[in-house]
């Protein structure tokens, strides 16, 4: 299962081949220094979910960092769906990462510049431990946000992320919320960060260079407006999280997680609370799933 990856590089033409033998050049710029981004895609009963706004950011961060993208949009989607297609996967993701390509080891960009490098996989998520933790609830700790500036850019450059996600594990909690120089919540190492005031009110940071524009987040505000949830687009203190009646968490592979823990404090007594509940159901009704079959030109 999810063993067929898809390799494009200057040296490769477009290539299934299995993960096993999939290679990129070890003078890869994203190897060398994270020069690229990411998309992580939940895959759905065999399908893409929200597959457009997934394409359109990924379109705004290559963008942002001045790489070409390696093919056409409509391509891109025939790649993607190949790779889910060869490896039967029904519920997972799917991952797909440009760098700026292989080149000579020098800062500048490469001049001149070179085919960008284009992987794929997919992997396959455990539905019914994720489905426990929606259930059961979770943990998160708040560490310092060490990131750079451009958060909003979804690139390859995750060390800060990686380093507070492991002091998450290590605490034995699933997640970490990262917090700026002034105590306000960011948002996750992998997700977005969300709290219920006392009185109701769904809060999350507003979007900026100081949070990825997480898809899930998109949903879910569309979702709670529909249902007549107030909503505020606003920073929120770790103390005010540490008094809000409800929190969770959001990303395209966990969906939404009721949190119940932050760092020592207990959440909505230890439960996930009713609204995150209510969100979660409705806004995965509410997600878009693409058509895997792309009609002909
Ligand atoms: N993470 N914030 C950060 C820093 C993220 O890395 C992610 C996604 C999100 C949520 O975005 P979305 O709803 O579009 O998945 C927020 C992905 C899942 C990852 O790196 O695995």
């Amino acid at each position: 299962m999810s063993r067929i990856a898809y390799v494009r590089d200057a040296g490769t033409p477009g290539t299934y081949t299995t993960r096993h033998s999939a290679a990129v050049s070890v003078e890869d710029r994203g190897f060398l220094f994270a020069d690229g981004i990411y998309e992580v895609c939940e895959l759905r009963d065999g399908c893409l979910v929200d597959e457009s706004r997934h394409l359109d950011r990924y379109e705004k961060s290559l963008a942002a960092l001045r790489i070409t993208p390696p093919m056409s949009r409509r391509s891109l989607q025939l790649v993607l769906r190949e790779v889910v297609r060869r490896n039967r996967v029904r519920d997972g993701i799917v991952y797909f990462q440009i760098t700026r390509g292989a080149a000579r080891r020098d800062h500048g960009f490469p001049t001149p510049s070179v085919a960008p490098t284009l992987t794929v996989f997919v992997a396959p998520v455990d539905v019914a431990a994720r489905e426990a933790r929606a259930t059961q609830g979770i943990a998160v700790v708040t560490v310092a946000d060490e990131r750079w500036f451009r958060r909003d850019i979804k690139s390859v450059n995750l060390l800060p992320n990686v380093l507070a996600k492991q002091t998450a594990r290590e605490a034995g909690a699933y997640e970490a919320w990262l917090v700026d120089a002034d105590g306000y919540v960011t948002e996750g190492s992998s997700t977005n960060a969300w709290i219920i005031t006392p009185a109701g009110t769904l809060v999350t940071r507003p979007l900026s260079q100081d949070i990825l524009p997480g898809i899930t987040r998109s949903v879910i505000l569309e979702t709670a407006t529909q249902l007549g949830i107030n909503v505020e687009e606003r920073k929120f203190s770790v103390g005010e999280a540490l008094s809000a009646a409800e929190a969770f968490l959001s990303s395209s592979s966990a969906i939404l997680l009721p949190v119940i823990r932050i760092d020592e404090n207990v959440i909505n007594k230890g439960q996930p609370g009713p609204v995150a509940v209510r969100l979660r159901a409705a806004s995965r009704a509410n997600s878009r799933i693409s058509d895997m079959q792309l009609p002909d030109f």
